[in-house]
């Protein structure tokens, strides 16, 4: 049987990069703040901490989070993004990968935090969600965090549906051994509340 292709592909036929790297661009030029992710995992790290930036696209935030003094690694499935990240930054670490095969890529494990962001969990390939959170997990030290930020409606979303709910990612996080620390509805920590269109969420790998 085929292989299914993730939402991401679907949408942008392994194309996006420029584009994406462009939209970002402009809205950075227009003042607004693009580093909120970055921003926000810095809270949670100490110095020089390691970082794993799954479905990275571009790197942008890889990038900022390097800037801020962490060690971060970068993980994309698109060849098109990831040649912004390569060019952008070339001496960090970059890889062409399916994060539902993460442990195929024999990284160091151990990460202090794993970085989903820009609804990467909404955009995976149908079915393969549960088994990339399961990756994800294997891939954090013991009290690591994994942070996440993915919509939950259209309006948040490049889909014309949600694919999943929080409720169905939550037991993905609980199958593969995290349990959840923090929700906030943005990335610059305003409250959740049921029915916001977004989340940003936290969970946490056991301490040993
Ligand atoms: C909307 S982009 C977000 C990129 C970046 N995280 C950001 O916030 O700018 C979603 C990314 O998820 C990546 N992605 C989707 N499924 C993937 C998979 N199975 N393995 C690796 N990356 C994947 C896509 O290639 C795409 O670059």
């Amino acid at each position: 049987m085929p292989e299914q292709r993730d939402r991401w592909a679907e949408l942008t036929s392994g194309q996006a990069g420029e584009d994406y790297a462009r939209r970002f661009a402009q809205l950075a030029d227009a003042g607004h703040d693009v580093h909120g992710e970055a921003a926000f995992c810095t809270t949670l790290l100490e110095p020089g901490a390691r970082v794993l930036d799954a479905g990275c696209g571009t790197g942008r935030i890889a990038i900022r989070l390097t800037e801020l003094g962490h060690h971060c690694t970068g993980v994309d499935i698109d060849s098109s993004m990831l040649a912004v990240a390569r060019r952008e930054a070339p001496t960090q670490e970059w890889y062409l990968a399916d994060l539902a095969r993460l442990d195929s890529l024999g990284l160091e494990p151990e990460f202090d935090l794993v970085l989903a962001a820009g609804n990467v969990i909404p955009l995976l390939a149908p079915g393969t969600e549960s088994t990339v959170v399961r990756q994800l997990a294997s891939a954090l030290r013991p009290g690591g965090l994994l942070v996440t930020g993915m919509g939950l409606d259209a309006a948040h979303l490049p889909l014309p549906e949600p694919p999943l709910t929080l409720a169905g990612f939550d037991h993905w996080c609980t199958q593969a051994g995290l349990a959840l620390r923090q929700r906030y509805a943005t990335w610059h920590g305003d409250p959740y509340e049921d029915g916001c269109g977004y989340a940003v969420s936290v969970h946490s790998r056991p301490a040993a």
